[in-house]
C-alpha cells in the first residue's frame, strides 16, 4: 500500500508542476513596473461575469471594447455576493493605486480577476495585460497581482503617409497594434512635399491636385522629376482621406485611448501646396520653392483656415505644425518677406520663421490647443507652451527641457524606424543608418543626469517612407522594433534588459506575424557587421599615417589613428569609419621598417541614398624610403553606381613583396557631394 501511495503523491505533485505555471513565467510587453505571486491560478470559464464600477460613460465603451477581444463576457448589473469566475472593473480613488490616471492593479485570484485604476485609461490598460496573459497561458492565468504605471505620458509612433500613402485601413491597423503595446499617440504627418492627404474644404486643389502624382512609389516620383497630377488621371497616384474617413480613424483611436496628432507642415516642406497655390511662394511662380512666402499675409489666411479645419476633425490637444528643414533661400530674395523684416525688426532667418510660428502658436492657443514643432523651432524664440520634437539628436531636447518647454525626444540614431535593422546587405532597401532592435532598447528618453528631465514628455518613433512603398514594408519596418519603443516609453529603466527582451520580442514578433503583421523575422537577425565585433590585428596597427587628403570634419572618427588602430566600423558610417567628401582617401603608412608584405586591404562602402560611394579604382604603392613609390597594382571596381543597394566591399592586393612606406589612394568617383568612407588599413 504505503509504497503506491507515495508513488500517488509523487504523481500528482509532477502533475500540477506540469499545470501551474508560475507569474515568474510572465511575458508581457512593455514588462509591467511590478509582479507578486500567489499561489493558485485562475481557470476562465467563459463567458466571464463582468461587473464595471464605474459611470456609464466609462462603463460602456469598456464592455464595448471587451466584446472585440477573445474574452468572452456577460455584463452583470451588480456585484455578486460571493461571485465566481469574474471580471471586475473598478474605477477608484484608493491608496493603493497608481497615482497615473493610466496606471491600475491587475489582481488575478482563484475566483476571477478584478482591475482598479483611477483612471478609464488605466482599466483599458490592465485589459491589455490581461489580454496578453490570455495569450500567454489561455484560459488558465497563474494567480498574481501586477502593479502597473508609465514612465512617460507621450508614447508616440510617428506615421508619414504623404511620402507614399497608406489607406485608413492601415492605420487602424497600426492603432489596434499600438494599444496593445500601450502606446498612446500617433503623429500623423498628413502633409508633405510628395503629397497633401486631409480633404479641407476651403482648398479642395489640395486634394484634386496636390494629393496626386506622377509615380507610384517616392522613388518613382523623384526619378521622374516630381511630377504633380489630378485625381482621375490616368497617370495619377497618390490619395487622401476624407474627412469621414479621418472620423473613423479617430473614433477607433478614441476607443483605444490613443490621441491622433495631425502635423500640418510650415513653413517648409510645402512644395505640393506651392504647386496648387503658387500665389503663397515667394516668387509666386510654382516649383520654385518649397516654404510659404511669410511675407504675404495670404499665407496666414491659408494656414488659419486649414487649421481651422484641421481643429474641427481632431480633438488632439497637441498640434503639431512641422518647422523643420526649412531654407531661407526664397525668403531672402523675396520683397514681401524683407519688407516684414524691416518692419517688425526681424534681423535673421530663423527669426522670420519664428514670427510665423509664433502666429500660428496664438491661434492654436486662442483655440485651446498646444503647438508641436520639429527642435528647428528653437532657433527662434518660441512660444511658452510649445512643445519641442527633439529629432536632430538629443541636443535639441536637452535645451528645450532646460529652458522650461515640454519636449518629446525622438533622435534619430534611436528613433528612426526608415533605418536598416539588419545587415544592410540582405535587407529591402531603407534610408540610412543601422538601428536594430537592440539600439532602440538602449535609449534612455531622460537620464538621470539631465537637467529638466522632468520636461521629458516621452518618446516617439518616426517612420519616414521615401523608401516604404507598400503597408507590408511599413509594418516590417515597425515591428518588432516598436515593441522596443513601447518598452522605453513605459517600462522603468531600472528594469531593463535587452536579452531578456529579445525573448519577449520573439514571442511577439511571432504573435504579431500570426496576427497578420509583416514584421521583420527577428530569429533571423544576423546583427552588427561581424568585422568590427573584434580588433583586428595586423602590421600596420598602431603604425603612423600621414594623409595627403583630409578627412571631412563631420567624420572624423578617431581622426589621424583611425585607419591604424585595429578598429572596424560597423554597418553605420556614423562610427569609426572615417568619411571624405568630394575627394579621394590618399594615405600613406609608416611601418616603421622595411618588412614583408603579402596583403594591403581596406574597406569602403556604397549608399547610394546618402551619396556614398565606393572607390572607382584603388591605387597600392610601396617604398623603401618614403621617397620612391613603385605600384604593386590597381583594383578596379565594378559595382554599378545608380545600384541603390548597399554595398561593403574590400579593394585588396594579395602577393609577395617587402615595404616600410604603403600608399592607399582610393579614387572619388567624382560626383559632386559624394563621400568615400573607409575603416582600417589593414596590412599583413
Ligand atoms: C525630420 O526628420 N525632418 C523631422
Ligand atoms: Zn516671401
Amino acid at each position: 500500500m504505503f509504497p503506491n501511495r507515495f508513488l500517488f503523491l509523487v504523481a500528482t505533485l509532477l502533475l500540477c508542476g506540469a499545470c501551474e505555471r508560475s507569474a515568474q513565467e510572465n511575458a508581457l510587453l512593455p514588462e509591467p513596473v511590478a509582479v507578486r505571486e500567489y499561489p493558485g491560478s485562475f481557470k476562465i470559464h467563459e463567458p466571464l461575469s463582468l461587473w464595471i464600477d464605474a459611470p456609464d460613460s466609462i462603463a460602456r465603451p469598456l464592455a464595448g471594447y471587451l466584446r472585440t477581444t477573445p474574452i468572452e463576457c456577460v455584463r452583470e448589473e451588480r456585484k455578486r455576493h460571493a461571485a465566481k469566475n469574474y471580471l471586475h472593473l473598478v474605477l477608484s480613488k484608493g491608496d493603493s493605486l497608481p497615482e497615473s490616471p493610466e496606471g491600475y492593479v491587475l489582481a488575478i485570484r482563484p475566483a476571477g480577476i478584478t482591475v482598479r485604476s483611477r483612471g478609464e485609461a488605466g482599466l483599458f490598460y490592465g485589459l491589455q495585460t490581461l489580454l496578453q496573459l490570455h495569450a500567454q497561458y489561455g484560459d488558465r492565468i497563474p494567480a498574481q497581482k501586477i502593479t502597473d504605471y508609465p514612465r512617460f505620458a507621450w508614447r508616440g509612433l510617428h506615421l508619414d503617409v504623404s511620402r507614399n500613402f497608406f489607406d485608413a485601413e492601415f492605420v487602424k491597423k497600426q492603432l489596434r497594434m499600438m494599444a496593445s503595446l500601450k502606446l498612446n499617440r500617433l503623429h500623423w504627418h498628413l502633409t508633405d512635399g510628395a503629397g497633401w492627404r486631409l480633404a479641407i474644404d476651403a482648398y479642395p486643389r489640395l486634394t484634386e491636385e496636390a494629393a496626386w502624382r506622377v509615380g507610384k512609389t517616392w522613388q518613382e516620383w523623384r526619378r521622374g522629376g516630381s511630377r504633380y497630377a489630378r485625381r482621375g488621371d490616368p497617370e495619377a497616384s497618390g490619395g487622401y482621406y476624407t474627412k469621414e474617413q479621418v472620423r473613423d480613424v479617430l473614433a477607433l483611436a478614441d476607443s483605444l485611448h490613443i490621441t491622433v496628432v495631425p502635423e500640418i507642415e510650415m513653413p517648409g516642406h510645402s512644395e505640393e501646396v506651392l504647386t496648387v497655390y503658387p500665389e503663397l511662394s515667394c516668387s509666386g511662380e510654382p516649383g520654385t520653392s518649397g516654404e510659404f512666402c511669410l511675407g504675404n499675409e495670404q499665407t496666414y489666411v491659408f494656414l488659419e483656415r486649414v487649421f481651422s479645419e484641421v481643429l474641427e476633425l481632431f480633438p488632439s490637444e497637441f498640434i503639431h505644425i512641422g518647422g523643420d528643414e526649412a531654407s531661407s533661400r526664397a525668403w531672402m530674395a523675396c520683397p514681401k518677406c524683407r519688407a516684414l523684416m524691416e518692419r517688425e525688426g526681424l534681423k535673421t532667418p530663423a527669426e522670420l520663421q519664428a514670427y510665423a510660428v509664433h502666429r500660428i502658436g496664438r491661434f492654436l492657443e486662442a483655440h485651446g490647443r498646444r503647438l508641436v514643432g520639429w527642435d528647428e523651432i528653437l532657433d527662434g524664440s518660441i512660444p511658452a507652451d510649445a512643445v519641442v520634437m527633439s529629432w536632430r539628436g538629443e541636443e535639441g531636447g536637452r535645451r528645450a527641457a532646460a529652458a522650461g518647454h515640454d519636449v518629446v525626444m525622438t533622435p534619430g540614431s534611436y528613433c528612426y524606424f526608415d533605418g536598416y535593422q539588419d545587415n544592410p546587405m540582405t535587407q529591402p532597401q531603407a534610408f540610412t543608418g543601422y538601428l536594430p532592435l537592440s539600439k532602440v532598447y538602449s535609449y534612455d528618453p531622460a537620464p538621470e543626469q539631465m537637467a529638466g528631465r522632468d520636461r521629458v514628455l516621452g518618446v516617439q518613433a518616426n517612420l519616414w517612407t521615401e523608401y516604404i512603398p507598400t503597408p507590408e514594408q511599413a509594418e516590417y519596418m515597425l515591428y518588432p522594433r516598436a515593441f522596443a519603443l513601447a518598452e522605453v516609453a513605459w517600462s522603468p529603466q531600472k528594469s531593463r534588459d535587452y536579452d531578456e527582451f529579445r525573448t519577449r520580442a520573439l514571442i511577439y514578433t511571432e504573435r504579431a506575424r500570426e496576427a497578420g503583421y509583416n514584421a521583420f523575422d527577428l530569429e533571423s537577425e544576423e546583427g552588427e557587421r561581424p568585422e568590427s565585433l573584434e580588433p583586428v590585428e595586423h602590421l600596420a596597427v598602431g603604425c603612423p599615417v600621414s594623409y595627403a587628403t583630409p578627412w571631412h570634419r563631420s567624420y572624423p572618427a578617431d581622426g589621424v589613428a583611425t585607419l591604424t588602430d585595429g578598429q572596424r566600423g560597423p554597418w553605420s558610417y556614423g562610427e569609426r569609419w572615417q568619411g571624405f567628401l568630394n575627394s579621394d582617401v590618399d594615405v600613406t603608412v609608416d611601418l616603421g621598417a622595411v618588412k614583408p608584405i603579402r596583403e594591403v586591404a581596406a574597406d569602403f562602402m556604397q549608399w547610394y541614398s546618402a551619396w556614398v560611394w565606393l572607390p572607382a579604382r584603388v591605387e597600392i604603392e610601396v617604398s623603401a624610403d618614403g621617397e620612391t613609390f613603385r605600384s604593386l597594382g590597381v583594383i578596379g571596381n565594378d559595382y554599378p553606381q545608380e545600384e541603390e543597394r548597399p554595398e561593403y566591399r574590400t579593394f585588396a592586393w594579395k602577393g609577395s613583396d617587402e615595404a616600410r612606406y604603403v600608399r592607399y589612394h582610393a579614387v572619388s568617383n567624382g560626383r559632386v557631394g559624394g563621400w568615400l568612407f573607409t575603416d582600417e588599413i589593414i596590412i599583413r
